[in-house]
């Protein structure tokens, strides 16, 4: 089959996975935009732009993607107890924000980072996708919020993609 690069948007370039997500697009030849609020902690590889914005607030790039792949998020069940405000705007309010982005700009595949909590302690493991949600903290309950907003926002609107859990 042959390659065909493809231009990707990567939100939470600068976190933990994300850093891994953009080298690796960029190293199998895909076009890389990185977003993030805070900078890089490295170099990114050259040829990978980098786009800051708050995800809450901030101004998208004003360009069509082939895919969002999106991983900005406040990450961790124990902070969210502490701000599940703080969650909620960033993981659900940023998600919608981006989900409308895909809308207006006909990007037509969406990825979610979502979470394994979304299923609860209780959930036999390996958990099933199609195992019922039980979201126990502020954390997994705006991981879910922000698939289902997919979903609310979605036919005929959103882009097709999916929450990887
Ligand atoms: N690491 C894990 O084990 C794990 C497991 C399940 C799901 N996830 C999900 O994967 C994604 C990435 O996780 P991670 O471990 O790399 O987290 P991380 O905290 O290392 O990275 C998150 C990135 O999002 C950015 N970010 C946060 N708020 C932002 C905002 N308002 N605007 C723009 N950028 C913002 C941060 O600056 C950071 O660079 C998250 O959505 C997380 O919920 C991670």
């Amino acid at each position: 089959m042959d390659f065909k690069p493809l231009s990707v948007l990567v939100t939470g370039s600068s976190g933990f996975i994300g850093t891994h997500v953009v080298r690796h697009l960029h190293a199998v030849g895909h076009r890389v935009t990185a977003l993030d609020h805070i900078p890089p902690k490295d170099p990114l590889p050259e040829g990978v732009a980098f786009h800051v914005c708050d995800i809450r607030q901030g101004l998208l790039p004003n360009q069509c993607f082939d895919a969002v792949d999106h991983l900005a998020a406040l990450a961790g069940v124990r902070p969210s107890i502490h701000d599940p405000i703080g969650y909620e705007f960033t993981n659900v309010i940023g998600t919608i924000r981006l989900l409308d982005f895909c809308r207006r700009m006909e990007v037509p595949t969406f990825i979610l980072a979502s979470s394994s909590s979304v299923y609860g302690p209780d959930t036999p493991l390996p958990a099933r996708e199609d195992h019922p949600a039980n979201p126990c903290s502020p954390y997994a309950l705006t991981k879910l919020s922000g698939g289902v907003g997919r979903d609310g926002l979605g036919a005929p609107t959103c882009p097709p993609g999916w929450a990887a859990r």
